[in-house]
């Protein structure tokens, strides 16, 4: 059983007013609050650590760099990848989509073709537009049941010897659904076809093992899980990490540099072009080790409780719709009230000190998919409480009281 109190304790925001009212923090899913170790790691390394590192022969290079290696240990047990050099640290999920998305520019052509789903990020579109654009790929889309979930047997017929990369999100944003990652990587696999799943919305939810899930790419953005804006993982099968161009070019992902020709660094550097956010990815270490404490089962296992108190709490509003009611889901709701615009619930609610988030969240296949023009969306985290939610759910009632 996890202690709640003793969680909300390490996080100083959540004590702070909002509107004369006490915080109830429900944006989660656009990112979390950040607990004082993770802000304490920031602060020490400007204040008695900080060097660039790699480049260096003095003290404080060694010491800058043996930390931000350290991360990458971490991240590396954090998800059971094989190796430390297989986890490259990018500025967040769209950069690491990105990375991704501009190598396979060069490895792909006419004839190919790029699956997505009809529920991802713009972040997990747009680069593959992108991509094949230049490429000449086309790009296929796995269409949406009224659920929300994936229609399976859609991405069945989808996929054939032309599939060269299919890129899902694991849990959905908007919708909350926990999409059949093992299934899909499975299926893709069938055709020799790579897959790269897009965990923003997981990685502190689920527990992640890259050996089992053989996933040939996952990601997701440390200040999604209790880190550091600014700092991003993408973890790719050496294999296919080595075949990949690089992204972006400069210092420290080269081996020897001439007018002539450049030779580029081995693995993670080639990807890690630049002076990186050293103080975010030195931090970030201790937000994974915030949640390993905690045990991401037991997490999960929580916000099932709260998944399923708030569901039944907000529809005892009359007039509430839910969107994404898939069997499996994260504790994540998008609703509308009849007659009402959810950016009118928002800011009311705000009033009352409860953050939740109002529009198309970066998902407009999926409002076009509901004929909707956006939704208000709840996401719930470990330092959640019943009582927050009965909060929110008051607040929600008044602003549909004053809005009717
Ligand atoms: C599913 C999903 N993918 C990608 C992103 C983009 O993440 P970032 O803005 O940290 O790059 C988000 C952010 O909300 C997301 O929820």
């Amino acid at each position: 059983m996890l202690d709640i109190k003793k969680i909300r304790a390490q996080f100083p925001i959540l004590n702070r007013k909002v509107n004369g009212m006490s915080l109830v923090y429900f944006d989660n899913g656009a990112t979390t609050q950040k607990p004082q170790s993770v802000i304490d790691a920031e602060a020490n390394y400007y204040t008695d650590e900080n060097s660039n590192v790699h480049r260096g022969v003095h003290f404080l290079s060694g010491l800058a760099t043996d930390k931000f290696e350290e991360t990458r240990n971490t991240v590396q047990a954090f998800i059971g990848a094989r190796h430390n050099h297989e986890i490259i640290f990018t500025k967040g999920t769209t950069d690491s989509i990105n990375l991704v998305a501009n190598g396979y520019r060069t490895l792909l052509g006419e004839g190919d073709e790029i699956i997505i789903s009809a529920l991802e990020h713009h972040s997990n579109i747009v680069p593959w537009q992108m991509c094949c654009k230049i490429s000449g790929a086309t790009l296929k889309v796995i269409p949406l049941l009224d659920n929300g979930s994936l229609d399976m047997n859609e991405f069945d017929n989808l996929l054939s010897k032309n599939t060269k990369l299919v890129s899902v999100s694991h849990i959905s944003n908007t919708l909350g659904t926990v999409n059949d990652i093992e299934a899909i990587i499975e299926k893709a696999h069938n055709f020799s076809a790579k897959v790269m799943i897009d965990g923003a919305q997981a990685a502190s939810h689920v527990a992640l093992d890259m050996q089992k899930l053989d996933a040939d790419f996952y990601c997701f953005s440390a200040h999604k899980l209790f880190g550091p804006t600014g700092v991003g993982v993408l973890y790719g099968k050496e294999e296919i990490l080595n075949v990949l161009p690089p992204y972006q070019g400069g210092g420290e992902m080269i081996k020897e540099v001439s007018f002539e020709k450049t030779t580029y660094a081995c693995l993670p550097h080639k990807f890690e072009a630049g002076t990186p956010n050293i103080s975010g990815v030195i931090a970030f270490k201790q937000a994974i080790d915030f949640i390993t404490d905690l045990g991401v089962s037991e997490i999960a296992k929580y916000e099932e409780e709260l998944l399923r108190y708030v569901t039944a709490e907000v529809l005892k509003i009359e007039g509430l719709k839910i969107y994404g009611t898939a069997a499996h889901k994260s504790a994540i709701i998008s609703f509308n009230i009849e007659g009402l615009h959810p950016y009118d619930i928002g800011l009311i609610v705000d009033k009352m000190g409860v953050a939740i988030r109002t529009g198309h969240h970066c998902t407009q296949p999926i409002m076009d998919r509901f004929n909707i023009p956006g939704t208000a969306r709840i996401s719930l985290s470990v330092y959640n409480t019943k009582q927050e939610i009965d909060v929110c759910v008051k607040a929600i009632k008044k602003a549909k009281l004053m809005l009717s």
